[in-house]
């Protein structure tokens, strides 16, 4: 099957299970539209796709690692929601729709992050069908990279820095946090669900590392030259916000060889599988989004 077959394979999956999340539960209030709202909005689903993927680049099948895909969907969305509201990055354009606060006000949106959160782990609980063990493994890694020693803490940074001059190891610091501790998680529960061995995870967070970095840089990048309609969110919001990013520091163009550079190395991380093809292609797939 090709790259592209996979992907939409993939992809395709993982929609359908997310629709299933929270089908047919009692509504209370619009809590669950708005929960929906954020998540059955699109989005490029690159962390479940990860999971997948590395589940399956480790010898497991898709199916198994599919509740883990969804939790760390869940929460990446749940993410986006926080990281919109006025206390945060004040946005208003989300996955091509108006930002969740904007439509279902601040408190519901906090909520619906908060609704996120917690019914990632319960989906993936309900839903896990491996060995109990590699399950906790797999979600104490998820709930780790989650947090303050994670995409929380990297969230911290990042509102602790607006309107300061950071360095370039401040800011390398706070992207791995804010973007690259989810990643790594999300390729990290396919291995685990899959049984792997200790040396194919530290290759894959190798990947997930230099991923995640090329991945935020392309963000910044886009923040400044991206177009709104491509993106479907704002432009311009590091620049309100008073953020360095890796653009402020270096400049496009650098920024540009930073990113292939980045995906070179992810690229070399996996040498020691037998066919990391499609996490290769997904590296390069990457180096040129406008979304
Ligand atoms: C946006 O993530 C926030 C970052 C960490 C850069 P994505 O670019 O993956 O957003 P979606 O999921 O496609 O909407
Ligand atoms: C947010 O980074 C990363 C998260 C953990 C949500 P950004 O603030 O740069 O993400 P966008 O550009 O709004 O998607
Ligand atoms: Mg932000
Ligand atoms: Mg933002
Ligand atoms: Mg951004």
């Amino acid at each position: 099957m090709s790259f592209t077959e996979q992907f939409s394979r993939d992809k395709e999956q993982i929609e359908a299970a997310l629709e299933n999340v929270f089908r047919g539960r009692p509504p209370h209030a619009d809590i669950y539209d708005a929960m929906n709202y954020s998540l059955l909005a699109g989005g490029k689903r690159i962390r479940p796709i990860l999971t997948l993927a590395a589940c399956r680049l480790c010898g497991g099948e898709t199916e198994t690692a599919l509740p883990f895909a969804c939790a760390v969907e869940m929460i990446h969305t749940y993410s986006l929601i926080h990281d919109d509201l006025p206390c945060m990055d004040d946005d208003e354009l989300r996955r091509g729709r108006p930002t969740n606060h904007t439509v279902y006000g601040e408190a519901t949106a906090v909520l619906a992050g908060d609704g996120l959160l917690t019914a990632a782990f319960e989906v993936a609980l309900t839903g896990s069908t491996i060995d109990p063990r590699r399950a906790i493994k797999a979600l104490a890694n998820l709930a780790y990279a989650a947090g303050a020693a994670g995409m929380v803490g990297g969230q911290a940074l990042d509102m602790a820095g607006e309107g300061r001059a950071l360095t370039v190891e401040d800011v390398e610091e706070l992207q791995q946090l804010k973007t690259g501790a989810l990643m790594t998680a999300a390729a990290e529960m396919g291995a685990i669900v899959a049984g792997a061995t200790e040396e194919q995870r530290m290759a894959l967070r190798k990947y997930t590392q230099k991923l995640g970095l090329a991945f935020q840089i392309r963000d910044d990048m886009l923040d400044v030259t991206g177009n709104v309609e491509e993106m479907g969110k704002t432009s311009g919001s590091d620049a309100k916000g008073e953020k360095t990013t890796f653009v402020t520091l270096k400049g496009l163009t650098e920024c540009g060889r930073m990113v292939e550079a980045l995906t070179r190395e992810a690229e070399e991380a996996l040498t020691g599988f037998e066919d990391p093809s499609y996490l290769i292609e997904l590296a390069h797939m990457l180096v040129g989004r406008t979304n």
